[in-house]
């Protein structure tokens, strides 16, 4: 394992990494928290406040954090040839889902709260969004094959 393997093992699991907590997080305060919270009613206010600045920085420093590593690891992945161009469709389909991600997070920051149609999409995009690296990587992988 050279220079170049170990910077691409760091790139892979700091984004890997901002994904479990991303779409772990928001599982978690859509299954979890935000029903507790609700149940709770008002004395539960300034816990309700904690979580949200909680999340309001996790959606932030993720964004930053995917920005960065997933360029690099497009890069890293377009760089060789090795991709095909089902690989590219489907990267452009992940990216675009990233984004749309992000609106809806966004939204259930500003004050659509976890009880809206938004919240659901946020989790629901997230897991597809992993399911969709699963796909590149098993392309990729058939692409160095073949
Ligand atoms: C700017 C947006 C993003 C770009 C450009 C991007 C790009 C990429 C690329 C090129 C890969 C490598 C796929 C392969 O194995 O060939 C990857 C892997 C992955 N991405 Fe993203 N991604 C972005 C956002 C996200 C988001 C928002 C999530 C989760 C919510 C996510 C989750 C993952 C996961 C779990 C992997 C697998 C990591 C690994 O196997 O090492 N990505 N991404």
């Amino acid at each position: 394992m050279d220079l170049r393997d170990l910077l691409l093992v760091a790139v892979r699991w700091t984004h890997a990494s901002a994904a479990v907590a991303l779409v772990g997080g928001s599982a978690f305060y859509l299954l979890i928290l935000a029903p507790v919270l609700r149940r709770a009613g008002p004395t539960a206010d300034p816990v309700k406040k904690g979580a949200d600045a909680g999340f309001k920085e996790l959606v932030d420093l993720s964004l930053v954090v995917f920005i960065v590593s997933g360029g690099l690891l497009t890069f890293e992945r377009l760089s060789n040839g090795a991709a095909s161009s089902a690989y590219v469709a489907v990267l452009g389909l992940k990216v675009l889902l990233s984004v749309m991600l992000y609106r809806w997070a966004v939204q259930v920051r500003r004050g659509r709260g976890w009880e809206n149609l938004e919240a659901r999409l946020l989790v629901g995009s997230g897991f597809l969004v992993v399911l969709l690296a699963t796909v590149l990587k098993t392309l990729y992988e058939g692409g160095l094959r073949s």
